[in-house]
């Protein structure tokens, strides 16, 4: 078990068997994909970071455990819709929902869970908790739709990359981490600060993911290396290696990019080693950790701010 799970590791289970619970539905598909979803697993970051924060608040309140529930149904209706988008095949180390039910159940009980979601954030009766996930699933959205409008193009920006990764990962973890002061009725001080942590966090988590997606082990990672090539996404280490890259081996990133030509995988992996890209995006995640603890600075000490310190490194650290 990573270390940073031990001193919320009761919540956690507490937070599984909510999940269960507030999925029930009367409609057979819904119970059928729902079922599959969770016994799919997941590493549950997202709650753990809620639970992580309102530790460090020192709020042990109830509603914790139902707003670390409600942040992973956000993020699996986004993932349900994503693998829709993306074509995925492969998630969690099985067949994901699309692949196994098809795209329209996928669609659909994606917005049910959505929905069922905004459901239980409404009973917490804090307005300020609906505003935070308000905003931050409207952010979702819009970086999701910004990264299909820069598919197949090799001029996209790092900055452009960047801003897709704020808003479609990174925001996530910026509201779970920003919940737990929230509720813990903080000051505005201390709210910022976990929101920054999560904003970085969420942003060194991706940069990996977009790393992963090229050089990590699909058995470890349960998802299919090379969709992002496949998909013609730019991620970083793409954007790096056709600014540094010979000529020659430019127009052939670039080809591959509008193509979407996953088949000359091995031919990009030498172009990025060859240009450090891999590197380059992994040195630019570990800046984003050391951005994340920086912010936990006005926290007071705490074993919870440790374990928030330690969480961090597991984004880069990880292989899964
Ligand atoms: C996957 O997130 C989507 C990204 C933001 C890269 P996770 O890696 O947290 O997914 P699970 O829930 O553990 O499967
Ligand atoms: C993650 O995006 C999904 C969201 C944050 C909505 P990706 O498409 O890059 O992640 P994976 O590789 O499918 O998990
Ligand atoms: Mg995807
Ligand atoms: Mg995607």
């Amino acid at each position: 078990m990573d270390a940073f799970r031990s001193l919320i590791q009761s919540d956690l289970e507490a937070v599984e068997a909510l999940i269960g619970e507030r999925l029930a539905s009367d409609v057979p598909l819904i119970r059928q994909v729902a079922a599959y979803l969770v016994s799919g697993g997941g590493k549950r970051l997202r709650p753990a970071l809620v639970l992580l924060s309102a530790g460090a608040c020192r709020f042990a309140g109830r509603e914790r455990l139902e707003i670390a529930a409600v942040v992973e149904f956000i993020h699996t209706a986004t993932l349900l819709h994503d693998d829709v988008v993306d074509e995925s095949s492969l998630r969690r180390g099985r067949a994901t929902a699309n692949a196994r039910f098809g795209n329209a159940a996928s669609v659909l009980v994606g917005d049910f869970i959505y929905s069922r979601a905004f459901q239980m954030m409404v009973g917490v009766r804090n307005l300020r908790v609906l505003e935070v996930l308000a905003d931050a699933t409207n952010v979702i959205a819009e970086g999701e739709v910004l990264q299909l409008l820069g598919v197949r193009n090799p001029d996209l920006a790092e900055s452009d990359y960047l801003r897709v990764v704020r808003s479609k990962t990174a925001k996530l973890f910026e509201a779970s981490a920003r919940l737990g002061a929230v509720l813990a009725g903080e000051t505005s001080e201390i709210e910022q600060a976990l929101a920054a942590y999560g904003m970085h966090l969420g942003t060194a988590f991706q940069l990996i993911d977009d790393v992963l997606d090229y050089s990590g082990d699909q058995a470890s990672i349960g998802k299919n290396l090379g969709d992002d090539l496949g998909e013609g996404k730019s991620t970083l280490p793409l954007i790096h290696a056709l600014a540094h890259a010979p000529a020659g081996q430019r127009a052939m990133l670039r080809q591959v990019i509008e193509e979407g030509a996953v088949e000359r995988f091995d031919e990009v992996l030498a172009a990025l080693d060859a240009c450090g890209s891999l590197v380059y995006a992994r040195t630019q995640a570990e800046a984003e950790v050391a951005r994340a603890q920086n912010a936990l600075a006005p926290l007071a000490a705490s074993a919870f701010r440790d374990s928030l310190i330690d969480f961090a490194a597991f984004a880069v650290r990880r292989d899964v």
